[in-house]
């Protein structure tokens, strides 16, 4: 059986180390996942005055693009050791209309990028945080705070590091039967 997984990135910048790490978990990925990038750089604050005047355009493209995804891949950059406030907008979003959460119960993982040591780590737990209230089964292990995000990558695009390499490989590998446990039991 094949899933649709939904990668949402936390960077809106061009040249993100995070959207370049997305896209090589992307390429290591079992065939039986697709993958579709959705934005959220586009998307309104949330307002529950506008939600109740009628959801713009940006909000309803992005609760169906997460809605038709079975499962949810989180790249995200650290901002003041916390998510950055474009993701958190895309999670709040996505969690309304009251009762219609886009998110509930699609399994996810999330990766964390940084140029710093400590990888992300706030950012990916503040994060979790926001998932365990949207009922999302979150792949535990391995974690993935990737730091030192400004030598991943060579100007080609390429993972400079073996090891990289493999820990991305094997993150990807544990998420893929992640899916396979969690979202055919649904
Ligand atoms: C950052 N950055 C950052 N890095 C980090 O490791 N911990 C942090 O708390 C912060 N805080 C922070 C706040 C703001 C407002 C910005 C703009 C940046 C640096 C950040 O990790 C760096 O810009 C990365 O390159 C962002 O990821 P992308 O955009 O390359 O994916």
């Amino acid at each position: 059986k094949s899933f649709k997984v939904a990668v949402v990135v936390g960077s809106l910048r061009k040249g993100s180390i995070n959207r370049k790490a997305a896209g090589e978990l992307i390429r290591l990925a079992p065939e039986h996942l697709e993958f579709e990038f959705v934005e959220i750089g586009d998307l309104p604050h949330y307002d529950e005055d506008v939600e109740a005047a009628g959801a713009p355009d940006e909000w309803t493209r992005f609760r169906q693009q997460i809605s038709s995804a079975d499962t949810v891949l989180f790249v995200t950059p650290e901002y003041n050791r916390s998510v950055p406030g474009a993701l958190k907008n895309a999670i709040d979003v996505g969690s309304r209309p009251y009762g219609a959460s886009a998110w509930a119960r699609k399994p996810a993982a999330v990766m964390s990028v940084s140029p710093g040591a400590i990888g992300g780590f706030g950012a990916n737990h503040h994060l979790r945080q926001s998932l365990v209230f949207l009922d999302m089964p979150v792949l535990q292990q391995p974690e993935a705070y990737v730091g030192g995000g400004f030598d991943l990558f060579d100007d080609a695009g390429e993972l400079t590091n073996d090891d990289t390499r493999k820990f991305f490989q094997s993150f990807i590998d544990a998420f893929a039967e992640w899916i396979d446990r969690v979202a055919t039991r649904q």
